[in-house]
C-alpha cells in the first residue's frame, strides 16, 4: 500500500498586511524587507479566522477536489504550532467542522518542516495498514506568535493553510521521506508556551530568532535532505520537475537554487505575497500549482521543510493527478 494524493486545497486570510502598512508602525521600510526577503505582503487573520477555521477551510477544498465523502475519512493530521486551541488538538475542531466523524484526529508539531513531517507521517500509517483516507494539513497564524514590535522577525510571518487528501492505492507508487532534529540550536527559533501555571512573562512567550542562525542553518539543511531523499528515490537533482521549498525568504530559496544548480523555474515561489506561516506554506504552493494546471502525472516533486526544532525533512513524490485545466477555485 502507498497513498496518493487526490486532492488539494487552501485558504488564505482575507486580510492583506504590505510592508508599506508595517512600515506606518514601526522603523521598517518596503525596500529594507524585500531586499532581505523578498516578500511584500503577508495575509492575516481577522474576525472570526482562526488556525482552525483556515485548516478546515482548505481540508474543505480538498475533500471536494477529491470528491471524497468526508465520512470516509479515518485520519486527519494536522501540522501546526500555532493552535488557537490547547485541548482538544486543533485537527479535532477541524473533524467537526468538515464533518469527518470516523477519523481518528491528532495534531503534529514540528513547526515550519511539519507538513512534511505530516505528510510521511500519514505515508507509514497508510503503508502500515492503519489508514486508507486521510487528510494531511498544514495550518498556522504565525501572527498571534510574533512580537509586533521586532522588526527583526514579525516582518517576515503571516497566517494560511493548506491541505491534501491522501488514499491508499494498491498501484506501486513511490514515495519517500526523510526527517531531522537538532535540538542543539532551539534557542535559535524559539516561543515558550503561554499555556503554563507559571506564567512565562508575555515577552518570553513570543517568537524569537537569530536570522542569521537560521539563514546557515537552511542553506546548509536544505541542500543535504534534498539529496538525501534523492538518494532513495535513486534519482537526481536534474530528474526533479520541480521542488517545493518551504517559503521562508526569497533570499534562501535564491541561495538553495544556487547550491542544488537547478534552473530557478523548477522552484516556485510565492513568499512575496504570503511570507513564511511556517507549516502551511508548501501545501498552498501545492495547491495553488495544481489549480493553475501546472502538475501533471508521472511529474516528479521533492517538498523539502525547515525551521524551529531545529528540524528539516524532504519527501519525493511522483504526482498522480490529471493536469487541472479550467479556472482557478478555492
Ligand atoms: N527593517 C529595517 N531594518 C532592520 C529590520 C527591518 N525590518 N530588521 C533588522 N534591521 C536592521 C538591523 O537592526 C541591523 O541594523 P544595524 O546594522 O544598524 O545593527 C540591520 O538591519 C541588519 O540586520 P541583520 O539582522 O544583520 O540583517 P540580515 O541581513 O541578517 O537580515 C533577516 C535579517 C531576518 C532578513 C535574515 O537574517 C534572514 O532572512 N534570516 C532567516 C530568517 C528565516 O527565514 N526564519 C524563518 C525560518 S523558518
Amino acid at each position: 500500500m502507498t497513498g496518493k494524493i487526490i486532492g488539494t486545497g487552501s485558504c488564505m486570510p482575507v486580510r492583506v498586511v504590505s510592508n508599506q502598512e508595517l512600515s506606518e508602525h514601526m522603523d521598517t521600510s518596503d525596500a529594507w524587507i524585500r531586499e532581505r526577503t523578498g516578500i511584500r505582503n503577508r495575509h492575516i487573520i481577522s474576525g472570526e479566522e482562526t488556525t482552525t477555521s483556515l485548516a478546515a477551510e482548505a481540508a474543505g477544498n480538498a475533500i471536494s477536489m477529491a470528491g471524497i465523502d468526508p465520512e470516509d475519512l479515518d485520519l486527519i493530521l494536522l501540522a501546526t504550532s500555532s493552535s488557537n486551541t490547547h485541548v482538544p488538538a486543533a485537527s479535532c475542531c477541524v473533524q467537526q467542522l468538515i464533518g469527518a466523524k470516523h477519523a481518528a484526529c491528532f495534531d503534529i508539531s514540528a513547526a515550519c518542516s511539519g507538513f512534511v513531517f505530516a505528510l510521511i507521517t500519514a505515508q507509514a500509517y497508510i503503508r502500515a495498514g492503519m489508514a486508507k483516507l486521510a487528510v494531511v494539513i498544514g495550518a498556522d497564524a504565525i501572527s498571534n506568535l510574533v512580537d509586533w514590535e521586532d522588526r527583526s522577525s514579525c516582518i517576515l510571518f503571516g497566517d494560511g493553510a493548506g491541505a491534501v487528501v491522501v488514499q491508499a492505492t494498491e498501484e506501486d507508487i513511490p514515495f519517500y521521506g526523510v526527517m531531522h532534529t537538532d535540538s542543539t540550536k532551539a534557542g535559535a527559533l524559539l516561543a515558550k508556551s503561554r499555556h503554563q501555571r507559571i506564567q512565562p512573562a508575555m515577552e518570553e512567550t513570543y517568537l524569537r530568532m537569530d536570522g542569521k542562525e537560521i539563514f546557515k542553518f537552511a542553506l546548509t539543511r536544505v541542500p543535504q535532505v534534498i539529496h538525501e531523499v534523492l538518494e532513495q528515490a535513486g534519482c537526481g537533482v536534474e530528474d526533479v520537475d520541480l521542488f517545493l521549498l518551504h517559503q521562508a525568504n526569497g533570499r534562501i530559496i535564491e541561495s538553495v537554487v544556487k547550491k542544488l544548480k537547478v534552473p530557478p523555474w523548477k522552484v516556485p515561489v510565492n513568499v512575496d505575497e504570503y511570507a513564511n506561516f511556517s507549516a502551511g506554506t508548501i501545501p498552498v504552493l501545492l495547491d495553488q500549482l495544481n489549480r493553475r494546471g501546472k502538475l501533471k502525472r508521472g511529474q516528479r516533486l521533492v517538498l523539502a521543510g525547515f525551521g524551529a526544532g531545529l528540524a528539516w525533512g524532504g519527501s519525493y513524490i511522483e504526482w498522480q493527478m490529471d493536469r487541472i485545466t479550467g479556472s482557478e477555485e478555492g
